[in-house]
């Protein structure tokens, strides 16, 4: 078996116009245009990667983009500050932080100082409480993304076995949440889980989010698995740099009835995943109709 490849490349671009369809609608019809703030603290070269291409992408789909770019050496008290001037424009509709922080801030303290409702990474405890029990929240980006390709592959997920590897604040623990509540049953598989590959091999769905090179081999996925790689590794091979994900693609793109590619999978899902739910924070905030398919 040869495994169809889910192209997170095309599926985010496809979110990225539906999300700047409704906003040319939002803006003609009441005038608002969504807003996201980003804060960057520090010179974290990757981190800088990441906040260039949201800010870039933000102004793409037409919402207005706020970036802060903070000294590695803020103190907290500023950084709260910032926060709290962000809490209370309404101009802005998201604010995210971007992780990691330099050592000296609290990462708790500072991402419960975001107001939940413009929390748009669902990072929270407010969102994280939300998520499960099951109400209406803002949702991890990367998870949502992972659940929208699922969705859109297979319609509905109930009754499927899913194991998650990894079990992260960021992406496994609410992956779980997001799998759970489609009705699959969820095992959270970890660094200290017993016979890993014999419970991957119970899987219709694995989710890798471990952050290890090729972990995954195909002889752990069963034949017509759906498999979604989270991981985006950085290794070198034959004298050269090249990214890679948490599963042998290779082998497991021989056994698994679809797969996710790195890069190009789920990569590409978080940042539209963060412009959607941006989107849907503004509608709330608004009281305005959610667009429909953006959310958990
Ligand atoms: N750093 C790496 N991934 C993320 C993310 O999804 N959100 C934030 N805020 N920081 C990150």
């Amino acid at each position: 078996m040869t495994a169809q490849i889910i192209d997170g490349k095309a599926f985010a671009a496809t979110v990225r116009e539906k999300v700047a369809g409704h906003v040319t609608r939002l803006k003609e019809e009441s005038g608002i245009t969504p807003g996201l703030a980003v804060v960057l603290v520090g010179e974290d070269p990757a981190s800088q990667v990441y906040v260039r291409s949201k800010g870039k992408q933000t102004v793409e789909v037409g919402m207005n983009s706020y970036e802060h770019k903070l000294e590695a050496d803020t103190s907290e008290e500023d950084l709260l500050a910032l926060i709290d001037k962000l809490n209370n424009d309404p101009a802005v509709h998201g604010i995210l932080v971007q992780l990691p922080l330099p050592g000296h801030l609290n990462e708790d303290l500072v991402i419960n100082s975001i107001d939940p409702a413009k929390d748009v990474d669902g990072f929270h405890i407010s969102n994280v409480g939300l998520l499960g029990t099951g109400q209406k929240s803002m949702v991890p980006c990367t998870p949502l993304g992972c659940l929208m390709m699922l969705r859109d592959h297979h319609g509905s997920l109930s009754g499927m076995n899913a194991v998650v590897i990894g079990r992260s604040n960021i992406v496994g623990k609410p992956m779980a949440q997001l799998l759970l509540g489609d009705s699959c049953t969820v095992t959270i598989a970890h660094s200290r889980t017993k016979d890993l590959p014999e419970v991957v091999r119970g899987a219709d769905i694995v989710v890798a989010a471990v952050g290890r090179p090729e972990m995954v081999p195909g002889d752990w996925i069963r034949e017509g698995a759906t498999v979604i790689d989270v991981g985006i590794n950085r290794i070198e091979r034959d004298g050269k740099n090249k990214l890679v994900g948490d599963v042998d693609f290779e082998s497991a793109s021989k056994v698994a009835g679809a797969i996710t590619p790195v890069p190009g999978g789920v990569g590409p899902m978080t940042i539209a995943c963060l412009l959607a739910n941006t989107l849907t924070a503004c509608c709330r905030a608004n009281g305005l109709a959610e667009p429909d398919g953006l959310t958990a």
